[in-house]
C-alpha cells in the first residue's frame, strides 16, 4: 500500500482560518492589523514567487503587507536605511528580508541590523540564541511547520528516532534544537526526539537514513532520498524545494512512497506549512508589541 500524504496545503489552511479569526477578534477589539513587511532585492524568480505566496497569504488572513523590491544594484547602505525605517514603523510588526541577496550585500549584517522583536523570520543571533536556550521568542518558519505537520496529523515524535538530513541555519540546524528540546508552556513545540543530524560528510548515508522512524530531507539535491534509505512504515518529511529544468521537485524519490508510511509531497507539503508559520509569527509579534 502506497504511504499516506502528510497533506500541507489542507493543513495550511485550517491554521489559517484560525489565525483569519484572531486578526477579526483584534480588530473587533480595536486593534491594528498586523503588519508584515517583505523586502526583496533583485530579480531572482524563485524569490518573486516567494515574496508573492507570501504577500497573497498575508492579505488572505486579514494582515497589512507591504512588499519593498529593491533593484539588484541596491548598496548594503540603501537597504540598512530600508531596514531601519521598517524597525521604527509601528504600523510592522515583522521584517522579512527575502534570502539569498546579492553578492555586494552583507547577508550577516542585514540579518543583524533587524529589529528582534520584528525578526519573524528567527533569524537574528539573539534569536537564534533564545531559541537555543529554550525559550523561544519565535520559531524558525520551516522548522516550525515540519513540526507542526507531524504532530497535527497525529505523528508522536516523543522518544523516536529522528533524523535530520541537511544542516542549514534555516532548516536543520534549528529543526535539530527543536526535535531534541524537551517541551515546557514556554517552548511548547519542542518534541523529545532522539534527533540525528546527516550531511554531505556523514559515512554511510542510507545506514543512517535507515534508522530512522522519522526521516527530514532538507538537503536540497533533487531526488537523493531513495527507499532503499527508508525503513518500512517510515515517515517521510520532504523540504526540499529543487527547480529542475522549470519544474519543482523535492528531495525525496518517488519511489519511497512505496516503502514510507507517511510521507509529505511537493508542492503541498512543507511549503505551505513555512508560509502559514511566518502569519503565525507576525500574529505573535504583534500581540507582543501591541498588547
Ligand atoms: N529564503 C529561503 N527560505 C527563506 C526563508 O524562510 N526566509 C527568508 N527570508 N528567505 C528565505
Amino acid at each position: 500500500m502506497p504511504a499516506q500524504k502528510l497533506d500541507g496545503k489542507a493543513l495550511a489552511a485550517t491554521m489559517r482560518g484560525e489565525i483569519a479569526t484572531q486578526v477579526q477578534a483584534r480588530a473587533a477589539a480595536g486593534k491594528r492589523a498586523p503588519g508584515l513587511a517583505a523586502v526583496l532585492v533583485g530579480e531572482d524568480p524563485a524569490s518573486q514567487q516567494y515574496v508573492k505566496n507570501k504577500h497573497k497569504a498575508c492579505q488572505d488572513v486579514g494582515f497589512a503587507t507591504a512588499a519593498h523590491r529593491l533593484p539588484a544594484t541596491t548598496s548594503q547602505a540603501e537597504l540598512l536605511a530600508l531596514v531601519a525605517q521598517l524597525n521604527a514603523d509601528p504600523a510592522v510588526h515583522g521584517i522579512l528580508v527575502q534570502l539569498p541577496l546579492p553578492k555586494q550585500i552583507d547577508g550577516e549584517a542585514v540579518i543583524r541590523a533587524v529589529a528582534p522583536a520584528k525578526d519573524v523570520d528567527c533569524f537574528h543571533p539573539e534569536n537564534v540564541g533564545l531559541l537555543a536556550a529554550g525559550h523561544p521568542r519565535f520559531y524558525p518558519c520551516t522548522p516550525h511547520g515540519v513540526i507542526q505537520l507531524l504532530t497535527r496529523n497525529g505523528v508522536s515524535l516523543a522518544g523516536k528516532s529522528v533524523v535530520v538530513v541537511g544542516r542549514s541555519n534555516i532548516v536543520g540546524k534549528p529543526l535539530a534544537l527543536m526535535l531534541m528540546q524537551k517541551p515546557t508552556a514556554a517552548n511548547p513545540a519542542a518534541a523529545d526526539a532522539t534527533v540525528t543530524v546527516a550531511h554531505t560528510r556523514t559515512s554511510d548515508l542510507a545506514a543512517v537514513c535507515r534508522g530512522a522512524d522519522v526521516l527530514v530531507a532538507a538537503a536540497g539535491v533533487p531526488e537523493f532520498l531513495t527507499a532503499d534509505m527508508v525503513r518500512p512504515g517510515a515517515v517521510v518529511i520532504d523540504v526540499g524545494t529543487n527547480n529542475v529544468n522549470g519544474r519543482w521537485c523535492g528531495d525525496v524519490h518517488p519511489g519511497v512512497w512505496d516503502v514510507a508510511g507517511w510521507v509529505s509531497p511537493v508542492p503541498g507539503g512543507v511549503g505551505p506549512m513555512t508560509i502559514t508559520m511566518l502569519l503565525h509569527n507576525t500574529l505573535a509579534a504583534a500581540q507582543q508589541i501591541d498588547g
